[in-house]
Parts: structure tokens; C-alpha cells; sequence
């Protein structure tokens, strides 16, 4: 008997299909040094796939902020991400992205995306590929975030595929561990420094070779 278990291919978005880790990182910047607050590149490192509110306490790292000036602070970034958003076109998706997700779907996968933005909507829709997908499973869709299985578990469920039958492509540590702890495949893109503890790992996003992935025997 053919094995026709249904498979899922699940993308993170953000610095998988489209290279908004840098306007994220821009966002949080600009609040930073407004609000002298020391902050930069090499820190923004550690903030690559955390939630929104998650970020903004990795980058005060202990300074005590009260409540309502934590969401100030996070609206304003948001803004300012946003607002970088203004020109962002089909041209913005990363090389070999579009081509990756038809490729899941070509081999009889079926796909979704698993990003703790909640802004995935709006930038899915400005990349114009929201129609490739399946399912979307997005910051808004879960409580807890990554590295907490749970928002893979939930775009797994809208897809009705087990945990053990989806891949998940990410391009952050706390990504890839929030796939292994759903019981997934996780397939990392990036520097092994990051992403090195992925089943699989790819430099770019053009590099990731689902034919061996889906055959199952990592190196
Ligand atoms: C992730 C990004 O996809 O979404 C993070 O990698 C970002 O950098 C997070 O903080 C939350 O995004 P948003 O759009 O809800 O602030
Ligand atoms: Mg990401």
C-alpha cells in the first residue's frame, strides 16, 4: 500500500519567504535610540523570531518598565514597521521563495505559514502569494509564542496533517526550536550559529532542496 498519509510544509515568513527581518530590526532601532536605550545589530540577533512583546524584554534586558509604557512602545515600532511596509511589492519576496512554496505543493504537500507576526496578513498580501496557502497561522492565532510548539501545533490542526508529518522551514533559533518541540521536522536557513541544531539546514531560502527533506535522511 502507497504511504498517503497527507504531508504539510509549514514557512515561517519573516527572513524565510521575505527579508523583513531588517525592517523589524530597523523598527526596533529607531525606538531604541529614541529612547536611548543601547541597542544594535549584533543584539537584534537574539530578538529573530520572538513575538512582538517578547522582543521589546530581550532588548530592555532587565530594565524595569511599567506596563502601559511597554505597549507604547511596542505601537510605536509596530509603526514604524509599518510603515516601511508602504512599498513593498511581489518583488520583495526572496529569491527562490514563490518557487519553494509551488514546489511543497507540486510534490503533493500541503502548506502553510507559521509566523508569530501579527502582521502576516498585511505582508502576504503585499508579496501578493496569500492564495498559495492553505492555512495561516499567524501572531494572532496563539498565546504563547515560539519557541513554544504551539503556533505550529495550531497551522498542523488548520491543515489537518499530524505533527510528524509536517516540515517546517525557519530561518531563527527560536524557530527551530519551537518546530522540534512539536515533534517536526525542522529545516533551518541560515548560518549553522543560528540555525545548526535543525535537522536540515540551508544557507538561503533558494538553497533549500525539499526532495531531500521529504526523502528523510539528514546528514
Ligand atoms: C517574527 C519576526 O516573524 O514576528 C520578529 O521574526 C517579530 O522579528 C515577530 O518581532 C512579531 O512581529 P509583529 O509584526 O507582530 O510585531
Ligand atoms: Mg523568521
Amino acid at each position: 500500500m502507497p504511504d498517503v498519509r497527507p504531508r504539510a510544509v509549514i514557512f515561517d515568513l519573516d527572513g524565510v519567504l521575505t527579508d523583513t527581518a531588517e525592517q523589524h530590526y530597523l523598527g526596533w532601532q529607531r525606538l531604541a535610540d529614541e529612547e536611548s536605550l543601547p541597542f544594535d545589530r549584533a543584539a537584534n540577533e537574539a530578538l529573530r523570531g520572538l513575538s512582538r512583546r517578547e522582543s521589546l524584554l530581550a532588548l530592555l534586558g532587565g530594565r524595569e518598565v511599567d506596563e502601559p509604557t511597554l505597549e507604547a512602545w511596542m505601537e510605536r515600532k509596530n509603526r514604524y514597521y509599518v510603515e516601511s511596509l508602504a512599498d513593498m511589492g511581489p518583488a520583495d519576496a526572496l529569491p527562490g521563495a514563490v518557487e519553494l512554496v509551488e514546489d511543497a505543493r507540486r510534490r503533493g504537500c500541503r502548506v502553510a505559514i507559521g509566523s508569530s507576526s501579527k502582521n502576516a496578513p498585511i505582508v502576504l498580501d503585499k508579496l501578493g502569494i496569500a492564495d498559495l496557502f492553505d492555512a495561516v497561522a499567524d501572531g494572532n492565532s496563539v498565546e504563547r509564542a515560539k519557541p513554544a510548539p504551539d503556533l505550529f501545533l495550531e497551522a498542523a490542526r488548520l491543515l489537518g496533517v499530524a505533527a510528524g508529518d509536517c516540515v517546517v522551514v525557519e530561518d531563527a533559533a527560536s524557530g527551530v526550536d519551537a518546530a522540534l518541540a512539536a515533534g517536526m521536522t525542522a529545516v533551518g536557513v541560515g548560518p549553522a550559529d543560528r540555525v545548526g541544531h535543525a535537522d536540515y539546514r540551508f544557507d538561503r531560502t533558494a538553497d533549500v532542496d525539499l526532495g531531500v527533506v521529504l526523502q528523510g535522511n539528514p546528514s
